[in-house]
Parts: C-alpha cells; sequence; structure tokens
C-alpha cells in the first residue's frame, strides 16, 4: 500500500507539473519543459528502487515525509545538475539519431534522382521521417522492462529514426532497397518483409534496421534506422488501419477487421494492374525511340 502511495504520489506531482506547464507556457517552452520533466520524473523513480523497497516503506511512513523528500529533490542543487546532464545527453543522442536520418534521406534523394533519369519517372512518391517521441520511448523501454536510461534507447530501441520511402510501384521498392543495402556504408541489422508474407490484418511494407555512420567533428558513430518501404495504396491503407486499429486497447468488430482485409488485397490487384499498365507504356515507348532510330 505504501508503495502504491508513494508511485500515485509520484504520479500525482507529474500531473500537477505537466498541467502548470501546460497552462502557461507556449508551445516551445512546453516541449522543452515536457522533455526535461520526463527526464526528472525518471530520475526520481530511479532514485527509490535504488533504496529497496523495505527502506522505502520505512523511510516513508506518512505521506507528508513523502513530499518533504520530494521538495528536497527539487530543492537539491547537485539533482539539479544531475537531471541537467541526463538531459544534455538525450538531447544529444536525438540529435545524432536526427543526423542518422538526414542520411537516410539524402541517399534516397539521390537514388531518386539517379533512378528518375534511367526510367524517365520518379520510383519515389514521398520520404516521410519521424523521431519518436518521449512519452512513445518511455512506453516502449517500459513495456520491454528495460532500464529508463538514455544507455538503455541506443541499445533496445530499433525505430528511435524512422524513414518512410513511398514509392509509386511494387517493383520500385525492391529496386531501392536493394540499391540501398548494396551501399558499402549500410549495415542491414533486420529485414522483414511484410509484402511477401503479409500480417494477418492484410499489414503491407517492407522493413529495414540498418546501421548508418554518422560523422561529427571528432568521431564516427553508428546509429540504427528503421525504413519502411510501401507503395502509395499500401500507405493509404496503413494510415486508415492504424486511425482505426493499430496499438489501440479497442478490440475491432470483426466485419470491420475482415473488409480491410479485403481492401488490402484488392489494393495489391490495383498495385499490380497499375504496374502492368506501367510496364506496357515504357514498353511502347521504348518501341517508338528504336523506330525513331532507324
Ligand atoms: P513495434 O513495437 O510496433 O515496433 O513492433 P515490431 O518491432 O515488431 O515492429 P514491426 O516491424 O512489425 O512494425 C513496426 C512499425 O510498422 C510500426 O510502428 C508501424 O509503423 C508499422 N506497422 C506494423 N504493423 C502494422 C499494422 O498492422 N498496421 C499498421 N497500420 N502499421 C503497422
Ligand atoms: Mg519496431
Amino acid at each position: 500500500l505504501k508503495i502504491l502511495k508513494a508511485l500515485l504520489l509520484q504520479g500525482f506531482f507529474y500531473v500537477k507539473k505537466t498541467l502548470f506547464f501546460l497552462l502557461v507556457s507556449s508551445t516551445n517552452i512546453y516541449l522543452f519543459f515536457k522533455i526535461f520533466l520526463q527526464i526528472y520524473v525518471i530520475l526520481i523513480i530511479l532514485k527509490y528502487p535504488l533504496k529497496g523497497f523495505g527502506a522505502m516503506s520505512q523511510e516513508f511512513a506518512n505521506e507528508r515525509e513523502l513530499e518533504k523528500e520530494f521538495e528536497q529533490i527539487f530543492e537539491n542543487e547537485e539533482a539539479h545538475y544531475l537531471i541537467a546532464q541526463r538531459a544534455h545527453e538525450y538531447a544529444k543522442l536525438m540529435a545524432y539519431y536526427r543526423c542518422a536520418i538526414m542520411e537516410v534521406e539524402t541517399k534516397f534523394r539521390v537514388l531518386n534522382e539517379e533512378l528518375s533519369l534511367e526510367y524517365d519517372r520518379n520510383p519515389i512518391e514521398t520520404i516521410k521521417t519521424r523521431l519518436k517521441s518521449v512519452e512513445s520511448i518511455g512506453d516502449k523501454l517500459t513495456a520491454l522492462n528495460v532500464p529508463i536510461t538514455v544507455e538503455s534507447i541506443e541499445q533496445n530501441l530499433h525505430d528511435v529514426a524512422g524513414v518512410r520511402v513511398i514509392c509509386g510501384f511494387p517493383s520500385d521498392i525492391y529496386t531501392l532497397a536493394n540499391a540501398f543495402l548494396n551501399q558499402d556504408d549500410i549495415t542491414l541489422i533486420e529485414k522483414k518483409d511484410y509484402i511477401a508474407n503479409p500480417k494477418p490484418n492484410g499489414y503491407r511494407s517492407l522493413h529495414l534496421i540498418v546501421e548508418i555512420p554518422i560523422f561529427l567533428h571528432d568521431e564516427k558513430r553508428r546509429m540504427k534506422v528503421e525504413v519502411q518501404f510501401r507503395t502509395i495504396s499500401m500507405d493509404w491503407w496503413a494510415s486508415l488501419e492504424h486511425k482505426i486499429r493499430y496499438k489501440k486497447d479497442v478490440q475491432v468488430p470483426n466485419g470491420i477487421a475482415e473488409e480491410l482485409k479485403e481492401c488490402a488485397e484488392a489494393a495489391v490487384i490495383l498495385d499490380n494492374r497499375m504496374e502492368q499498365i506501367q510496364a506496357k507504356i515504357t514498353d511502347k515507348d521504348q518501341k517508338n525511340a528504336q523506330t525513331d532510330l532507324l
């Protein structure tokens, strides 16, 4: 019960602070404090398990004592220093991931440029990038039951940096993925081909986890990036399905799940037909070009 009370009080402090900042801060200041507070709370949480639960229940004979303890931490300069240091480490790691995203994105832009000359059309429709939010990082570390530390993020999470490459046709996906993986600075860590083996719900995409070097002023660092390849129709389907179902606790009625799966299959048929039309056009163009030459 005491542990529960302690946790509840931690939660209360966190909610109180967050609400306060939500109310008084503009977007940028709020974002800064959100990250700051997350690390603050993580540190506070980490401090107590170190003492052991026995010590904790004895020490916090009542809520007031616990409150005093928290007040001290908030006042304590050493804690402030530690927190600032951790926040700096976290910000640095996130900057490295942003650099890795830039490197990967540039590689695809280069490939798009080159392949567009060869095929007379752009194989890439859009590139979307995202850095996992501090909340999602916290949630995932908790779900994995691994330490909530900056080091643990790099060790245990493979999808902090995400790049999504959206292609016109299914064959473009493999052309791009192979060209990307053949580059000598890219190391493949994991490959999940949900196009060849779709998920039972109908989800299709090619997922790669790769390691890419980033060059800093005094070191070279290898960073992990998750790259997802999809066609426009696979992406359209996945965004709708994500909204309806993915990672939600609510159970979706069977009928809807079936209907979604049917849509995924209809999308495959359309993708393949469009690809065939495209191939016919290219073929005709090539034949015309040959006759022109003759
Ligand atoms: P995560 O904890 O979600 O990363 O699981 P995992 O490591 O097993 O990853 P997986 O490679 O299967 O999927 C990672 C990402 O692919 C997700 O974060 C989504 O962006 C996307 N994804 C995977 N499955 C689905 C799905 O069924 N529907 C949708 N809309 N997206 C999916
Ligand atoms: Mg993943």
